[in-house]
């Protein structure tokens, strides 16, 4: 049950991973197209689906499988130190979906005032995070 648990998590973390880099990829191009063009208005559709659709649900499968790993098996030996960097990192990349939740609805407003070179530059954060989480549980260094 263990593994079958732990597999699932990984699956939630690949699909959160996975839209959590390509979001801010649509809003690069989405900063570079004129407010009220049919791109934009595509746009729209594309980041609202993304977000609703995979990003949130696949991070609160991560959640929810990552707490039942956690609690659910004793397995977990708390007094290590990279389980709390690990959650410091995991409660950082939530707060970085929310963010981005945030400029999704700037842009489904038409209020976007960032560049699109903003947007070029926060593309790396969650993929920086999830090397660091991804060393901490699987090399477990302290
Ligand atoms: C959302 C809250 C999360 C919680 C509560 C959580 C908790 C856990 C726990 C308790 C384990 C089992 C560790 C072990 O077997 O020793 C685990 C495994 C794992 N977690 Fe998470 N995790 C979370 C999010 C994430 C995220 C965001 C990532 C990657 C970006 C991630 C990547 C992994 C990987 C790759 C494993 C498997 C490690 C192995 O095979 O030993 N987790 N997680």
């Amino acid at each position: 049950m263990y593994e079958w648990v732990k597999a699932l998590h990984v699956i939630s973390v690949i699909a959160w991973m996975a839209g959590m880099m390509y979001l801010p990829r649509l809003f690069v191009y989405h900063a570079e197209s004129a407010v009220g063009s049919d791109k934009s208005e595509t746009f729209k559709v594309m980041e609202r689906r993304l977000y609703r659709g995979i990003i949130t649900p696949a991070m609160i499968a991560t959640w929810i499988f990552g707490l039942w790993l956690a609690f659910g098996f004793g397995i977990v030996d708390f007094s290590m130190g990279w389980m709390w960097v690990k959650a410091a990192m995991v409660i950082a990349l939530s707060g970085v979906h929310g963010w981005l939740g945030g400029m999704l609805r700037a842009f489904r407003e038409d209020r976007n005032t960032r560049s699109h070179k903003f947007y070029r530059s926060i593309n790396e954060i969650p993929f920086v995070i999830a090397i660091i989480i991804v060393i901490m549980v699987i090399v477990k260094p302290f």
